[in-house]
């Protein structure tokens, strides 16, 4: 007989939960660039992710090489550490970023179909399909590769929405996480899209314990589409993190050297003592640009008093050029910006002054010089620019802001709200920033930084790990 203490297991240790966090995004941190004499140049990026999981030790980063540079530098062993770039087929890259989920899931949660022509989803569609499940498929099994037992995953946007389902299957002891930096389509609009891949997407981000979003709005949006189409949106939990303004790193940032000699630059270019309505985008259809610049020449137009007096700065960098419809808005954007220099402007006054050449010394200098922000987009996820120019603002800022702008949420109430369609209304917002009294654009932009900086980045970023490992 054996007696009750031999019939005891054999102690086992004390399963540790793994401290270990993986982050999965389709653009990773850094990127190479291959020079004509085979040299490889690292350039690292930034935003929140980025800032968010420097507050972690024990991390890996798993992204897409992006270009030939990225792909050169896989195939070398060249790279960072706790960085892993899949070196996924480049067509297969080609149809899953550019096909899909730039042409087709940016396009749903934007709303940006002109409805009577598009979207067509055929035969070509049905194979772009098939390379984005692939392309998500190397990103799961990347991750079910690298992750310690019960290790915490953190997966990002649209691009990635079939991962946390894929993975799931793979490795049923990791906590994943889902957050999308866009805005999620209302249901009707979703239902645009083929019922199947409707679906797919829904579970794909179901597999995930935790779905997280930048506002409660788009949240709202995502269980709507689950609830109409799955009927319900099972054990997933649903998040709203805000994310906010880095303001200890934008207020140093701001005052170095460069930024200083791109504001004298800036003034220069505007003229002395004039007022500036600022724009700083990404040239993403979305951001509407151009109803900004048409407001603009509305209100040049009406109230001709503000001629000679005002200058739209205009910041608008390329952003996905590979699609033609990106080159055209694009041109598009100068084209505008070019006619109403040319019908208004004197030979001592250039009414907009556009760049089309990224450079962040001098959005942080238009920052601070901005007497009005103009926020317009038609849709955004949350629009950080709305945030960070009352953070760095040298003297106040009048905020013209979209409703429809993610940030409307919690900067609405010191905004000049404005509907991003209607350019008679965003002209007449643009005159009321333009002529609001000192103390009061002060006292606004005062709150208006003071809710910008609720989250920032590092405990954006923790937030969603610890709400992730708690449940
Ligand atoms: O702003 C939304 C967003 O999806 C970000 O999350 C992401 O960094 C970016 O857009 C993707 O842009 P790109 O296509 O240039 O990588």
């Amino acid at each position: 007989m054996v007696s009750a203490h031999e019939a005891q297991p054999p102690a086992q240790p004390p399963v540790r939960p793994s401290t270990q966090v993986l982050v999965a995004s389709n653009r990773g941190p850094v990127s190479y660039t291959l020079g004509t004499d085979g040299s490889l140049d690292a350039k690292r990026g930034g935003g929140g992710l980025v800032s968010g999981l420097s507050a972690v030790d024990d991390k890996l980063w798993v992204c897409a090489a992006l270009g030939d540079g990225d792909r050169e530098a896989v195939r070398r062993g060249v790279g960072e550490p706790g960085v892993r770039m899949l070196d996924i087929d480049a067509d297969v890259h080609a149809d899953a970023y550019n096909g899909i989920a730039n042409s087709v899931l940016w396009f749903v949660h934007h709303m940006l179909y002109q409805t009577p022509l598009e979207p067509v989803f055929d035969a070509e569609f049905r194979r772009q399909w098939a390379s984005f499940e692939t392309y998500n498929r190397a990103f799961a099994e990347a991750l079910a590769e690298e992750a310690e037992q019960g290790a915490a995953v953190l997966v990002q946007d649209y691009h990635l929405a079939l991962v946390p389902g894929m993975l799931r299957e793979l490795r049923p002891d990791l906590r994943i996480g889902h957050f999308s930096h866009t805005p999620w389509a209302p249901v009707d609009y979703f239902r645009l899209l083929p019922d199947d891949i409707a679906e797919q997407l829904l579970h794909g981000i179901l597999g995930a314990d935790r779905a997280a979003f930048l506002t409660r709005r788009w949240a709202d949006a995502f269980i709507g589409c689950c609830t109409q189409i799955l009927g319900g949106t099972g054990h997933t939990r649903i998040g709203v993190h805000g994310l906010g303004a880095d303001a200890d790193f934008l207020r140093r940032r701001a005052h170095e050297a460069d930024v200083d000699e791109r504001m004298a630059a800036l003034r220069e270019q505007t003229g002395p003592g004039r007022r500036t309505i600022v724009r700083v985008d990404r040239t993403e259809l979305s951001k509407n640009i151009v109803r900004g610049l048409l407001a603009y020449r509305a209100l040049l137009d009406e109230r001709p008093e503000w001629r000679e007096r005002v200058v739209h700065v205009a910041f608008a960098y390329p952003s996905r050029q590979d699609l033609a419809v990106y080159r055209d808005y694009t041109a598009e954007v100068q084209r505008v910006a070019d006619e109403i220099n040319a019908v208004y402007g004197t030979a001592g006054w250039t009414p907009v002054v556009l760049h089309v050449k990224d450079d962040f010394a001098r959005s942080l200098a238009a920052y601070r010089l901005a007497d009005v922000a103009l926020v317009n987009p038609i849709r955004d996820g949350m629009n950080l620019v709305a945030k960070e120019i009352p953070v760095v603002s040298d003297h106040g800022c009048a905020l013209v802001l979209s409703r429809e702008a993610g940030a409307y949420e919690e900067l609405g109430s010191d905004a000049v709200v404005v509907n991003p369609y209607d350019v008679s209304a965003t002209a007449a917002a643009l005159h009321e920033a333009l002529t609001m009294a000192d103390d009061e654009r002060a006292a606004r932009t005062e709150r208006l930084a003071a809710a910008a900086v609720a989250l920032p980045p590092q405990q954006w970023f923790l937030d969603q790990l610890d709400a992730l490992r708690r449940d």
